[in-house]
């Protein structure tokens, strides 16, 4: 098969999958009523992953990302502090039960741009350049409280006329 013919396949696989995704819906975590174990373990991992950068939710990585971050105190050029004991296997089990697995053979995500499941959370946002934690607050103004969900039309509006300039 030649490289053209390979790349036209995967490109109908992303398309396929994100139909997937969008049809069955990407569950974010619920706001309220989180059942109390997760919610010790989501303020487990906002208190440990937020020091340097947003604590984003599960859902915008696959299970196998969170797996592989959790286990590697080696952090992007960075070193980190990794949550141990107890208190790790309660973060564990949030973001393991926050987040969806990859398909068999499919490439650990470690970035936003690379991830499937942001994109899939993104259906009508463009993102003509890499996001980066910075860029969440511009359109989701609530991020470092945990709030993601508003993301009003007009913030988006701003984002892109910001960008343009
Ligand atoms: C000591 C500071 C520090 C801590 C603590 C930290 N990080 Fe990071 N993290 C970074 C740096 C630096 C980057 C590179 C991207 C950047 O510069 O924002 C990064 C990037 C990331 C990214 C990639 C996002 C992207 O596409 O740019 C994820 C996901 C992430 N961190 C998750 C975590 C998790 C989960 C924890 C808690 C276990 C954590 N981080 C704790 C410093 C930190
Ligand atoms: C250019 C504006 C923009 C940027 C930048 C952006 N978002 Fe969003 N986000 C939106 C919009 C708008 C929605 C609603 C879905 C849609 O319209 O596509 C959304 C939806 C979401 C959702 C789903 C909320 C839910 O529960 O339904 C999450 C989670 C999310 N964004 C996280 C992030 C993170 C994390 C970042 C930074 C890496 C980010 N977003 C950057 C505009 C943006």
């Amino acid at each position: 098969m030649s490289t053209k013919i390979v790349q036209i396949a995967s490109g109908f696989v992303v398309l396929v999958g994100m139909a997937y995704m969008g049809s069955w819906g990407v569950q974010a975590e619920p706001t309220e009523n989180l059942p109390s174990q997760y919610a010790l373990g989501r303020d487990l991992y906002r208190q440990d992953c937020s020091t340097c950068h947003l604590a984003i939710p599960p859902g915008i990585f696959p299970t196998e990302t969170w797996q592989s971050l959790l286990q590697e105190s080696y952090h992007y050029g960075a070193r980190i502090q990794l949550p141990t004991g107890p208190e790790r296997l309660l973060v564990w089990q949030y973001l393991r039960d926050y987040s969806r697995t990859l398909r068999e053979k499919e490439k650990i995500p470690f970035t936003f741009a690379e991830s499937r499941y942001f994109r899939a959370l993104h259906p009508k946002v463009d993102f003509p350049i890499a996001p980066t934690f910075r860029s969440c607050l511009q359109c989701h103004p609530g991020a470092s409280g945990g709030d993601f969900l508003s993301a009003s039309t007009d913030t988006l509006e701003k984002a892109k006329s910001t960008e343009r300039k």
